[in-house]
């Protein structure tokens, strides 16, 4: 089976995304236009038992970290029950369970969600602003995030927890420093991410802070920062300051991307994989696997996509934002509820 997920640059992929609902019950600027986006019917989004089929051949050919992302992926039904399915996967050699939530609805299920299989939890919070908050999101539910954010510092099953902060210039940029107080308490990993062109984000050079400025900021703050030690194939690159408990790091998809050590491959929710977040080139599973496709059929089509696999993306004044969908339809945040 492995082979199926090597692709023509020997790129090994073994971290799978899946998004489960198009849905979000928020709103933010950079993920998706303000009229939201149009839903796909219901019966084109894959069922529990599809995510776990598919979810069972990509581990036994060799992912060992599955990423539920959405839209808000706590915001559906089934979430509970996936995990759990999830779980057993772990005798085939799955061994991380993440999801990337917003963070809203989850003070509620995080600590069900854990018992069940939940390893790694990426939280999205831009700002420490309730009204920078409303601003970014559309939407209220500040005090919540920071709410599920204490809860899952105080769950020590939880293997990883990291915060996401999309910077925008003008906008959230000053609270750099704020965030990297955060660390000196807590044993959290900030990232800083690069604003990303997708349809509908109104994508602007000149709204993107570089990595390298950010960091230049900081270190004027504190000049005894350190580089610290990276996991395999990460987004981040990481540092941190002496004597504080966590880290901070920067995702810098748009000045100095990571494709060569890209490992990632991905599902949208009505079951199309996608190798690559830039390449709007798609190809259905869900199809194939409703017309009664064998699991060698579908390693066969999957093997097929991972080969088309392009070397890196096309540089961020070329990315194809027309044709590729919009970052909510893609499987990372959210979308209209
Ligand atoms: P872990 O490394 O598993 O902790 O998570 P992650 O950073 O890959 O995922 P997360 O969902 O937290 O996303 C954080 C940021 O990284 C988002 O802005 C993503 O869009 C971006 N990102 C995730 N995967 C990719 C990728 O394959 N390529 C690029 N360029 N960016 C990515
Ligand atoms: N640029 C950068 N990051 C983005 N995210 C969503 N849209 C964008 C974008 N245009 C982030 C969310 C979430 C993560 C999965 O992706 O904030 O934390
Ligand atoms: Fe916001 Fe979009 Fe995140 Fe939902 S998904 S929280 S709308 S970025």
């Amino acid at each position: 089976f492995e082979p199926a997920l090597i692709d023509g640059f020997k790129r090994k992929h073994d971290y799978l995304r899946i998004s489960l609902t198009e849905r979000c019950n928020l709103r933010c600027f950079y993920c998706m236009p303000e009229e939201g986006i149009e839903l796909s019917p219901k019966e084109h989004l894959l069922t529990n038992d599809e995510v776990i089929r598919l979810a069972t051949l990509f581990v036994k050919s060799g992912v060992t970290k599955i990423r539920l992302t959405g839209g808000e992926p706590t915001i559906r039904k089934g979430i509970v029950d996936i995990i759990a399915r999830l779980n057993d996967l772990r005798s085939h050699g799955l061994e991380a369970i993440a999801i990337t939530s917003n963070g809203l609805a989850l003070h509620r299920h995080l600590p069900t969600l854990i018992q069940n299989g939940l390893t790694h939890l990426n939280l999205s919070l831009d700002t420490l602003d309730p009204f920078k908050f409303e601003l970014m999101t559309r939407r209220r539910g500040h005090e919540l995030v920071l709410r599920t954010l204490d809860i899952a510092m105080a769950s020590p099953s939880l293997q990883s927890l990291k915060l996401n902060v999309v910077i925008i210039k003008g906008l959230n940029d000053v609270e750099v420093l704020d965030f990297v107080e955060m660390t000196k308490d807590k044993n959290i990993s900030v990232r800083f991410i690069e604003f990303m062109p997708f349809t509908g984000n109104n994508w602007n050079k000149s709204k993107m802070v570089p990595s390298s400025a950010l960091l230049d900021r900081i270190r004027t703050r504190h000049p005894g920062l350190m580089r610290a030690p990276d996991e395999l194939n990460d987004t981040a690159r990481s540092w941190s300051i002496p004597g504080y408990a966590g880290s901070f790091g920067f995702i810098s998809s748009m000045s100095d991307h990571f494709c060569a050590s890209c490992n990632r491959l991905r599902i949208t929710a009505d079951g199309q994989i996608k190798v690559c977040l830039f390449d709007a080139k798609e190809v259905s599973l869900r199809d194939f696997l409703r017309s009664g496709a064998s699991d060698d059929d579908l390693l066969r089509l999957i093997g097929k996509a991972v080969q088309g696999k392009q070397e890196k993306h096309a540089g961020m004044e070329d990315i194809d934002v027309v044709t590729n969908r919009p970052m909510i339809l893609i499987g990372d945040p959210g979308s209209p509820a």
